[in-house]
């Protein structure tokens, strides 16, 4: 019988090692077009002549082996990112050109080859200038049973947010990096993006629990989500689990993630449908032109047969918003904040584009904080 066990033992022991999963991809990123916004068909890079880019969804440990062929042509080069992995011991996987590898010429390819240790929700984009706008970026969910079974939900409903442009970013760069442009100012969006569309709507059933795991992946432009009369417990920010703090309202500035439960009426008390919106942070623009959609809305619906709900003014009005500040956020793990240091280093950075408007390099295009504080302990 003890032996019995032990074979037992030895064989669940064996089963939780194998558990751990080796996700294999190829895909060949190609230009496609597409018209997201409803407004103008532009070329998007695709995968496969697919876009939008398919939603990742791997195990904590897990490995991704992700070969990605380039297969864009001309002289355009590519590379890929996954933002918010910390690729410890696989450094040379983490993407950013002319950083930690060469950039994929055409017609090759480039394997991404790591094991995934940390949880929750992350992204992948290029990283070969600001070649992300043209599309190549998509989810990165990585599921941990531990973690996620001190939270309580019924569905998981990925979602993205994200500025959208008409030019390609080869363009884009073009009109920041000009002599015309002196100050640097940044090009104006389009339009905003909601799961890279517009116009969706989220069917949802009474007394349930939604888990949204938002992420800006967006180039330049924070935006605010939120749900028209239902309130928001956040529970993820940038892959650290948080003791559930509920708002009505949340930022995410470019590159954040933050995952939300959203807990539905009861059917008594439902008479319409409701707005889920989203609105661009429009003090980031140095211009916003009237055409401009700064407030977008889309649909969560209860009942089909209720009539497409009306956004209220109040929507509009921006400065009357009061998002999070996720500064109150407190992690699960009740890690606490590090003391405060004996001594202080402050190194301001300054960014100086030589006044002509070229001073900037690519790689500083995007660099919005002009002081970093250095602490050491
Ligand atoms: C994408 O295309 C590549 C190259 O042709 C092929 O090897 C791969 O299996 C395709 N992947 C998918 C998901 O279709
Ligand atoms: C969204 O709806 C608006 C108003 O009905 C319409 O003008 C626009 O084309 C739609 N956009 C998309 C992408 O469906
Ligand atoms: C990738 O796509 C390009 C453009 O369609 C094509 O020329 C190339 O043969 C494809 N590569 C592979 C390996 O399928
Ligand atoms: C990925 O890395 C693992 C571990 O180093 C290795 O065994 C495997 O062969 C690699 N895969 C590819 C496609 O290079
Ligand atoms: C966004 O797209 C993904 C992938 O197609 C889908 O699973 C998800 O339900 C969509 N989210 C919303 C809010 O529609
Ligand atoms: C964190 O603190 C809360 C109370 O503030 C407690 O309920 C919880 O068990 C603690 N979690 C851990 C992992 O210690």
């Amino acid at each position: 019988m003890l032996r019995f066990s032990s074979v037992f033992l030895l064989i669940s022991l064996l089963f939780s090692t194998v558990a751990a999963k080796t996700h294999k991809f190829v895909y060949n990123a190609t230009w496609t077009l597409a018209n997201p916004d409803g407004t103008k068909e532009r070329p998007v890079i695709s995968f496969n002549g697919s876009w939008p880019l398919p939603v990742i969804n791997i195990n904590k440990g897990d490995s991704i082996e992700l070969t990605l062929i380039n297969g864009l042509g001309g002289d355009i080069s590519t590379s890929l990112h996954f933002h918010g992995l910390f690729q410890e011991g696989s450094n040379h996987m983490d993407g950013p050109v002319g950083v930690t590898q060469c950039p994929i010429p055409p017609g090759q390819s480039f394997t991404y080859n790591f094991t995934v240790n940390q949880v929750g929700t992350y992204w992948y984009h290029s990283h070969s200038g600001s070649q992300y706008s043209d599309g190549l970026r998509g989810m990165l969910i990585v599921h941990d049973e531990e973690i996620e079974s001190k939270y309580e939900w019924d569905h998981e409903i990925p979602l993205t947010l994200s500025d959208w442009y008409h030019a390609p970013s080869s363009e884009l760069v073009k009109m920041q990096l000009t002599r015309y442009n002196p100050t640097g100012a940044e090009p104006i969006p389009q339009n905003s993006l909601f799961n890279d569309t517009k116009n969706v709507t989220v069917e949802v059933d009474y007394e349930k629990t939604y888990l949204f795991r938002i992420v800006n992946m967006g180039v330049m432009v924070s935006q605010y989500f939120f749900v028209e009369d239902h309130d928001l417990t956040v529970i993820e920010v940038d892959g650290v689990y948080t003791q559930p703090k509920k708002t009505s309202m949340v930022y995410l500035s470019v590159g954040q993630r933050m995952s939300v439960l959203l807990t539905t009426k009861a059917k008594k008390d439902v008479t319409k449908n409701f707005c889920i919106v989203h609105s661009f942070d429009d003090s980031m623009l140095d211009v916003v032109p009237p055409e401009l959609q700064v407030t977008s809305v889309n649909y969560l619906s209860y009942d089909k047969s209720f009539p497409k709900p009306e956004p209220s003014k109040k929507f509009y009005d921006i400065d009357s918003y009061e998002p999070l500040d996720d500064f109150e956020l407190k992690p699960i793990s009740n890690k606490t904040a590090l003391a405060d240091p004996d001594h202080r280093i402050e190194v301001a950075l300054h960014m100086d584009n030589l006044g002509d408007g070229l001073g900037l390099k690519p790689s500083n295009l995007w660099i919005q904080h002009k002081y970093i504080c250095f602490a050491i302990w």
